[in-house]
């Protein structure tokens, strides 16, 4: 399929602070692709790079195929956003600050369907300014939607959400993406866009660390076996010789991954006369398997 967004090679330095390595990642036309990291890791610089809103250090970002930087902006009208918080007017109701951001052509129908599928009803005529938090969130979130864009990017829209309104915008998303939008989104909670999104790219430090469909990261990043031995120290040494990967844990522990198996690092302990005295099959769930690979990665640095 082909690709919306395509990010190559992004550099970004704060001064000295260099921010983003060499980022790459592409979003399919109509996949939801969720971008996900702990505090600082970069996700609203990649955002706001992507917008054409900063300039980079390094790189090259093209939308449709059609280049984007901060002098180039012709791109991102096919783009809806809302990064970090949304720019709300207090004086004027839900309904004026849509209207405000739609295109002429657009205007009523578009307006009464976000309106409808994220619950804004009962308060989209208020004035904003007695809007509570995850009211206003939501309200940035119409704003990003409300001229149908073929990408929408959306920085931690869960921010603030009661789990009724994350569910309905789960599903507007969706269906969204079914009609063949594209959605970039944030979050530092995996498993809050687990039920949502097609690919992952987990960012650490700046840096992709894994990038694959979310199924087969819940399907396989999530298995892990603990290894239990007469001598836990040669046994690890042993493994790590025959190049089995193990978690830099005090166990030995043996992630489930492609190219190694548990057979195989059997085989290598009993060639080694290393007795076994026990094997536990751990199920780790999404987050825990978030936690391990950016943890993982701290130590390699
Ligand atoms: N305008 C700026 N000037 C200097 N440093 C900045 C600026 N914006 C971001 N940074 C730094 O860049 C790094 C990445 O920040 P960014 O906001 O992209 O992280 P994030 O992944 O969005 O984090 P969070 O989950 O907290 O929103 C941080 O170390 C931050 O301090
Ligand atoms: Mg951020």
């Amino acid at each position: 399929m082909a690709n919306l967004l395509s990010v190559q090679q992004l550099d970004k330095s704060f001064g000295n602070h260099r921010v983003l390595h060499g980022v790459s990642f592409e979003v399919a036309t109509g996949h939801i692709v969720a971008l996900v990291g702990p505090n600082g890791a970069g996700k609203s610089t990649i955002m706001k790079a992507i917008l054409g809103l900063i300039p980079t250090d390094g790189g090259r970002l093209t939308i449709n195929s059609q280049p984007v930087s901060i002098t180039s902006h012709q791109a991102l009208k096919q783009v809806g956003a809302l990064i970090e918080y949304p720019g709300i007017y207090p004086f004027l109701t839900g309904k004026q600050h849509l209207k405000l951001f739609a295109n002429k052509t657009q205007r009523t129908e578009n307006i009464d369907a976000i309106v409808a599928a994220l619950g804004m009803g009962r308060y989209i005529d208020h004035k904003a300014k007695s809007y509570s938090l995850g009211m206003k969130q939501k309200l940035g979130i119409a704003q990003a939607l409300v001229n149908r864009p073929k990408l929408v990017i959306l920085d931690e829209p869960m921010n603030g959400l009661d789990p009724q309104a994350v569910k309905d915008l789960r599903d507007y998303i969706r269906q969204l993406a079914d009609q063949g939008t594209s959605f970039l989104i944030s979050s530092h909670i995996l498993s809050e866009l687990e039920k949502l999104a097609d690919d992952v790219l987990i960012l650490n430090h700046g840096k992709i660390v894994q990038q694959s469909s979310m199924n087969d990261l819940v399907t396989s990043g999530g298995t892990s076996y603990l290894i239990s031995t007469t001598d836990d120290v040669a046994a690890k040494d042993h493994l790590r010789r025959a190049g089995i990967q193990l978690a830099p844990t005090e166990k030995i522990t043996l992630r489930q991954q492609e190219g190694q198996t548990l057979n195989q690092a059997l085989n290598i302990l009993v060639s080694a006369k290393i007795e076994i005295t026990d094997i536990v099959k751990v199920q780790h769930d999404l987050e825990e398997s978030f936690l391990d690979m950016v943890n993982t990665k701290k130590e390699d640095n």
